[in-house]
């Protein structure tokens, strides 16, 4: 199942470790035990399919085999990152899905704050980003990646929240998964170090779905705040005005974004 392509296209990054499997947990639970046992960053754990794939939320992530990109990177601290800064990470993901869709095939992929991929509006791509702490230390930071490539790789209807669909729908014909990867896995590493960077913030805020438009922002114990999705603040949390002209400002965490346009979106 194309192992021998993904091993090469693996061997061509600057990786203290690469690993392509067959079939595995979740790619970050992979990077994650590469860490505790003392490796060094940056190190790359990909899969065919994932039996236990994590989403955000505490949700499942859907990889069967042979049609889905699943991988997650063990990343250097760029600048002692604090908690607060995890979206930053998260942010950094996306961008980088977006950078590869658009250099590879030409696409138009947009960010769903924090961190989705959306092509035409549909979820293609989820990111989560962990970080494992050592009292204040940070021993390791991980960015998992999941992309649906070919259709069997688009969860079923009743299985998501947000519509989706995939990069072969919206590119019109198959596209090489070894390729996609070894080119998001080029913007991660060369973005990273420049997390704080108004660049980097510029970049992530030029992609984002439904900029000026009204948004639901769905919290905790079903809050739900209306406002004209304004962009980011230099965290990366979300800045939003609201009917009273006031601006509120958002953590990732908790929080569900959902464009008021589409009713579709649940
Ligand atoms: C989301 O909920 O949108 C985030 C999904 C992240 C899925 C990726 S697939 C590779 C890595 N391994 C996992 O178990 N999850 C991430």
């Amino acid at each position: 199942m194309q192992s021998a392509q993904f091993k090469a296209a693996l061997a061509t990054l600057p990786l203290t470790k690469s690993a392509y499997f067959e079939s595995v947990g979740s790619t970050n639970d992979v990077v994650a035990d590469w860490a505790a046992n003392g490796l060094q960053p940056p190190a790359l754990a990909a899969a065919d399919e994932q039996t236990q794939g994590r989403g955000r939320h505490g949700r499942n992530w859907f990889t069967p085999p042979g049609s889905a990109l699943a991988f997650s990177l063990l990343l250097a601290d760029p600048q002692n990152l604090d908690s607060r800064q995890l979206a930053l990470v998260s942010g950094l993901g996306g961008l980088a899905v977006c950078l590869a869709l658009e250099e590879l095939y030409g696409l138009a992929p947009q960010i769903k704050w924090p961190n989705d991929v959306l092509l035409g509006g549909k979820k293609t791509c989820g990111v989560l980003a962990e970080a494992h702490w050592q009292g204040k230390r940070l021993a390791a930071l991980i960015l998992g990646i999941g992309i649906n490539v070919a259709p069997p790789s688009v969860p079923p209807e009743g299985k998501i929240s947000f519509p989706a669909t995939c990069v072969d729908a919206a590119f019109g014909q198959p596209i090489e998964r070894p390729d996609l990867l070894v080119a998001i896995a080029k913007q991660v590493l060369a973005w990273l170090p420049k997390l704080n960077t108004s660049d980097f913030l510029q970049s992530w805020e030029a992609r984002l779905a439904y900029k000026n438009q009204i948004v639901r922002m769905e919290g905790p114990e079903d809050t739900v705040t209306e406002g004209v999705l304004l962009g980011l603040a230099a965290n990366g949390n979300l800045r939003l005005q609201l009917e009273d002209s006031q601006e509120q400002v958002f953590q990732a965490g908790e929080i569900h974004l959902r464009p008021i346009i589409d009713s579709a979106a649940k």
